[in-house]
């Protein structure tokens, strides 16, 4: 009868957010490290999770990353997450990196274990005061890619705008509704265009295709069009935000995707309850 008491008791209230793609180089790095810095600099506690054993946000951040402990040196056992943790120069925004796969894989992997462990990971980051996760993960929806999308409440799909895409979207969602019939209660955020060429016929042909062929509802409305700015911030190690003292206008797109994901995600619910307009005097 306790047991059910503490369970029924324990509410959540942290929102964790994957990001998934079957294929790999969609885009998926870049739009978790600019949404991270969007919505830590909206003021919600972000914590930024590198899933990918490649380490792609520590690749495009900062290399020294590379060398610590992170996400998988906790799912395989070490038990102080607060020590993984890294701050930034945005005191809302702090960085989970991937830590040391090959080490753990050597150890020998605990499979079993995956869920639970994600789960602690979850409240951890809330015990820490973090509003929101967003977990980027390698390509593919199976092995931890598959473990992290069912531990998320919810997961964004970027797609890149090519041919290929209008073939591969309802696979994709079929594997979310198995995810979601074995147990899982992920549910998907929407679908995000990515590198959309404006210029670009055939990008345009599969952006209005996808737009007429899925619900509304299912798509962001924004889309992120392919620029030479976002491969200049990874090679730089910031987010578009920071290549230059004035954002360029397409930092603006992840304060637009911010904005869009905390009406999807139910995260501004409990701050609307609270809120009301600001004053632009004291
Ligand atoms: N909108 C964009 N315009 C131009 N280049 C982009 C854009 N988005 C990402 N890129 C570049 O494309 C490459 C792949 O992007 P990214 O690493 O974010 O993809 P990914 O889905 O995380 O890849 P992987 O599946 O390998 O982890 C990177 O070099 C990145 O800088
Ligand atoms: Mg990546």
């Amino acid at each position: 009868m306790a047991a059910i008491l503490v369970t029924l008791a324990y509410l959540r209230s942290v929102i964790a957010i994957a990001t998934a793609s079957q294929k790999g180089g969609v885009g998926k790095t870049t739009l978790c490290i600019n949404l991270a810095y969007s919505l830590a600099r909206r003021g919600w506690t972000t914590l930024l999770v590198d899933t990918d054993p490649q380490g792609g946000v520590g690749l495009s951040l900062a290399r020294s990353t590379r060398s610590k402990q992170g996400f998988y040196d906790f799912v395989c056992g070490e038990k102080n997450f607060n020590k993984l943790v890294l701050s930034t120069r945005l005191p809302e925004l702090q960085i989970l990196p991937a830590g040391q796969y090959d080490a753990c894989a050597r150890r020998g992997w605990p499979v079993q274990e995956v869920p639970a462990r994600l789960a602690d990971l979850l409240r951890a980051a809330e015990l820490r005061g973090v509003d929101c996760l967003i977990m980027d993960t390698a390509a593919g929806l199976n092995g931890m890619s598959e473990s992290v999308v069912k531990a998320c409440d919810y997961v964004i799909l970027p797609q890149q705008a090519e041919p290929l895409a209008v073939r591969s979207v309802p696979h994709m969602l079929e594997t979310l509704a198995r995810f979601r019939s074995e147990g899982a209660g992920v549910k998907v955020a929407g679908i995000l265009l990515t590198m959309v060429m404006g210029d670009h016929q055939i990008s345009q042909k599969v952006v209005s295709e996808l737009r007429a062929m899925l619900p509304a509802d299912l798509m962001f409305d924004q889309n992120i069009p392919r620029m030479p700015s976002f491969l200049e911030a990874s090679a730089m190690g910031v987010p578009v935000a920071l290549i230059k003292r004035n954002p360029p206008p397409e930092a603006l797109i992840f304060d637009q995707i911010a904005a869009e994901i905390e009406q999807r995600t139910g995260l501004l619910q409990d701050r609307e309850a609270s809120d009301s307009h600001a004053s632009l005097l004291d």
